[in-house]
């Protein structure tokens, strides 16, 4: 059995790898070294609404009642405060923007980080967080992930601070990635849009999108 169906078995419920042909659809357009810049960045929001769309499903709702043109109703809303949204930067600014146009007024938490590139450990250089966090659920963005260094950190940093709701939402992720992040903390959830074979020498998915900060930002050494 390979690592990815091992781990796909290991923490079905946990890890949700997301089935629709919308999602492999545009993870297809990301996948391709010949996408540009501004095509990657389009498709990575699209993508990512798609996402949401999934990682939301278990949000509370709360009945009311509703008066149509013709007839009073019982609707069901988003019930309590909204969750906090925390995109690791860089590549996780990409991801912001599907968060708040579909939930708009959810507020914004930023956490930088960035992966040494000798060691793979991630360094933190930037956590600004509402005060009101640990009573809030959160969702953890991130496109990429590979050794899973960078969200366990940025897990660390919220638990922490007291957060006790929080799910990770990832375009890519790597079976040793996963596994890692579960074993440090196994009351997180995982939704993915892909998950790959492995990692590589240099610790990059296979096969993985590139480096996805450097494809949204336009910053890849070839266009040097
Ligand atoms: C990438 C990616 C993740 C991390 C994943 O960021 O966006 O944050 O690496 O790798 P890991 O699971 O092994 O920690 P990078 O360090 O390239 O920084 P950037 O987003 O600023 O480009």
């Amino acid at each position: 059995m390979s690592k990815k169906q091992e781990v796909a078995e290991q923490f079905g419920d946990r890890l949700v790898v997301i089935d629709h042909p919308l999602i492999a659809h545009k993870l297809s357009v990301l996948r391709d070294k010949r996408t540009p810049t501004n095509i990657f960045r389009d498709v990575a929001r699209e993508l990512t609404m798609l996402e949401v769309y999934e990682a939301t499903r278990t949000l509370p709702t709360t009945s009311i009642e509703v008066e149509t043109p013709l007839a009073t109703t019982t609707c069901e809303t988003i019930s309590g405060r909204e969750p906090v949204i925390v995109p690791i930067l860089r590549a996780g600014l990409a991801m912001q923007d599907a968060f708040t146009t579909l939930i708009p007024t959810a507020p914004i938490a930023h956490l930088g980080m960035y992966r040494d590139e000798e060691t793979h450990e991630p360094i933190e250089y930037l956590a600004k967080m509402p005060p009101y966090i640990a009573q809030r659920s959160v969702l953890l963005v991130d496109p990429m992930l590979a050794t899973g260094g960078s969200l366990i950190a940025a897990i660390k940093t919220l638990r922490d601070r007291g957060v006790k709701h929080l799910t990770c939402v990832v375009m890519v992720a790597a079976p040793e990635g996963v596994q890692r992040v579960f074993e440090y903390d196994p009351d997180v959830r995982i939704f993915t849009a892909a998950l790959d074979e492995r990692l590589n020498d240099d610790a990059f998915i296979l096969p993985g999108l590139g480096d996805a900060g450097d494809r949204i930002f336009g910053t890849l050494a070839i266009n040097d």
